[in-house]
């Protein structure tokens, strides 16, 4: 059975890879795709989110510009990793597909809503910030979901800061609105995607395919693989976003446990970090779970397999 998402983006290197992991996998339906103040300015990611969508051939899915800044803080962007246009490295083709002139928040509401109850999964590699408008615009979709599969936070590392992820720590508040709902939600986070290296191995895999789509990942992934090594001391980058993405084309691509999670706000060094309570085994009540273990040679064959499809 296809599983319908909202991959909710903000491209971003590893979000466009998450978009041609989406577009490229069968079992995966892109009801839309959603875009929000993060990497980049919201004019610059949705620039790239066509740019994605041109390269890869997507036509008939909805592509709307959401957010422009977060609920309550100054809005901050992760130019030291992306660069100055959000997806440096390619030459980035004119869109050729059109934007969905709605605002993200209500294609997010309404793709649901017009769903039948379980069909949608959001999948936000982000900021929170439209998936938090969105629910308390329309509460009615917390229900409506079948789950919330997202990039973000970590129970052990930071990124942004000591115990911060970006997605999390650039809008904390509405990480917080999106944690603290009762619907099904897996935090794929930096314990996990710090698995995700983009090694030799899975460049050479991608180099030989003859397709524009993968060439547009190569250069992608040289821009990216220099960042990471400048910015944060990897060798190989960790490609976040299409693990999200992975896990819901497949479970069997990583652990995940359940535990209850929430959002720290007031913390002076600990603003925006995803604090996970380990100490008891979590009751059947908890609706939170976090990704641990990540099978690297499944979740890359699954990345592999989806470029080798989109021609
Ligand atoms: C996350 O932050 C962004 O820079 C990436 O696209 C990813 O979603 C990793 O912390
Ligand atoms: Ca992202």
């Amino acid at each position: 059975m296809t599983r319908k998402i909202i991959l909710d983006c903000d491209p971003g290197h590893d979000d466009a890879i998450a978009i041609l992991l989406a577009h490229g996998n069968p079992e995966i339906e892109l009801a839309a795709i959603t875009t929000v103040h993060g990497n980049q300015t919201i004019e610059k990611v949705t620039r790239n989110a066509l740019a994605v969508a041109t390269v890869a051939g997507i036509t008939g899915v909805p592509i709307a510009a959401g957010a422009n800044r977060p609920l309550v803080r100054e809005s901050e962007v992760a130019e030291s990793i992306h660069g100055d246009s959000g997806m440096d490295g390619p030459t980035l083709p004119d869109p050729t597909v059109e934007l969905d002139p709605r605002h993200a928040v209500d294609v997010i509401i309404d793709t649901i809503m017009q769903s039948e109850p379980g069909e949608i999964t959001l999948v936000p590699t982000g900021a929170l910030t439209n998936i938090a408008l969105a629910v308390r615009k329309e509460p009615a979709i917390v229900s409506r979901v079948r789950e919330v599969v997202l990039m973000g936070g970590g129970y052990h590392v930071g990124n942004w800061s000591s115990t911060a992820e970006f997605n999390i720590v650039i809008d904390p508040e509405a990480a917080h609105i999106v944690f603290n709902e009762p619907w099904k939600l897996t935090m794929v986070g930096l314990d996990l995607t710090h698995q995700a290296l983009a090694t030799p191995d899975v460049v050479k895999a991608i180099s030989e395919i003859d397709s524009v789509p993968a060439k547009f990942v190569l250069d992608l992934l040289e821009f990216f693989t220099e960042s990471y090594r400048k910015a944060q001391g990897f060798e190989f980058p960790p490609v976040h976003d299409p693990c999200a993405v992975a896990l819901v084309i497949d479970p069997s691509v990583m652990k995940v446990v359940r535990v209850p999670l929430d959002i720290e706000l007031t913390g002076t060094l600990t603003l925006g970090m995803t604090v996970a309570d380990f100490r008891f085994p979590a009751g059947e009540d908890c609706t939170t779970h976090a990704a641990t273990d990540l099978d690297h040679p499944k979740f890359w064959g699954l990345v592999v397999d989806a470029l080798k499809r989109i021609p």
